[in-house]
């Protein structure tokens, strides 16, 4: 189960590196397949072509796939790049609580479970959650409450998480695993439209007084989410946006649709904000964790 996931996040990791030069590699559970149509080719796809044909012809040979920086003042920095087994192997490094693990489980028998968070993005917002102490919390998309409970079960019993979904029905299996976990009373669950949301709990007052924020919703709404964001979380607290590499797509010229600008955008004008500290995390689709000057 583990390895067919895991074979398939990388085969999107893949992709993303692989789209640099219109070059796809795919993975399956058999192995990986790789193609390159006429034409394509980058300097750092090659690379990438080369170490990942090492990995298809030598399975068992130590599993050391990098990318290597293009541009040469980088010096040729070596940069780890997640092959399906070392992925997997450190997704085995992953301290998935029981509860955690059955909802995921649950879930990818679901539609939209792609959208879930994967574990190692979820015990790191856990973290980070933990790192800064924090009391309150706000997710914006909930889903099934994968990242939520994630976040629940490391607050204490005082604290409280503001979680917001448009969806009814994800949210019912959400509320059913805060109940199974014992971490109701530490969430409020909003149903509606995020931004209604954000905004209402400004116009209650409550700006300056959550430590940490999680944005996974509607792509084209970052922007705004993270402005009403910026209000409600106080100086020195955490803000993470997820899904910020969009599968690989930003850093391709030839994507043009809306979602992908929007996310670019969004990745530049953070980029230039100086209310916050970034940093862009490749795990999972890419996270920015953004920390309030
Ligand atoms: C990527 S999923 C969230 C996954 C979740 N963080 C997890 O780890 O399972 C995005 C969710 O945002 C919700 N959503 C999208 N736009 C929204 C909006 N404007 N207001 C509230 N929820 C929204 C969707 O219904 C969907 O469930």
């Amino acid at each position: 189960m583990a390895t067919t996931w895991a074979l398939h996040r990388c085969s999107c990791l893949a992709y993303q590196r692989a789209t640099f030069a219109a070059t796809v590699i795919s993975g399956t559970p058999q192995g990986i397949t790789v193609s390159i149509p006429s034409g394509g080719g980058g300097f750092r796809a090659l690379k990438f072509f080369r170490l990942a044909k090492n990995y298809c012809s030598s399975p068992t040979s130590t599993d050391t796939a990098v990318v290597v920086a293009n541009d040469d003042k980088y010096g040729n920095k070596q940069v780890i790049s997640l092959t399906p087994r070392l992925y997997d192997y450190m997704l085995s490094n992953v301290r998935e609580p029981e509860i955690l693990r059955q909802l995921r489980e649950e879930t990818a028998t679901m539609r939209g479970s792609q959208m879930q968070v994967s574990p190692d993005q979820a015990q790191l917002l856990a973290m980070l959650v933990q790192i800064l102490g924090a009391q309150r919390c706000i997710e914006v998309g909930v889903y099934t409450g994968y990242s939520s409970l994630a976040v629940a079960l490391v607050l204490p019993e005082s604290g409280c998480l503001v979680a917001c979904e448009r969806d009814a029905n994800s949210l019912d299996v959400a509320r059913r695993y805060y109940e199974r976990a014992g971490v109701s009373h530490k969430v409020n669950v909003k149903h509606g439209i995020a931004a209604d949301i954000l905004n209402s709990l400004i116009l209650n007052g409550e700006a300056s007084s959550y430590d940490f924020a999680f944005v996974d919703a509607e792509k084209r709404m970052n922007q705004e989410y993270f402005e009403l964001l910026l209000q409600l979380v106080r100086v020195g607290g955490v803000i993470v946006i997820d899904n910020v590499l969009w599968h690989g797509k930003v850093a391709d010229p030839l994507v043009n649709d809306a979602k992908t600008i929007s996310i670019r955008n969004f990745n530049k004008t953070i980029m230039e904000d100086k209310r916050v500290s970034i940093s862009m995390v490749p795990i999972g689709d890419g996270m920015t964790i953004c920390w309030k000057r």
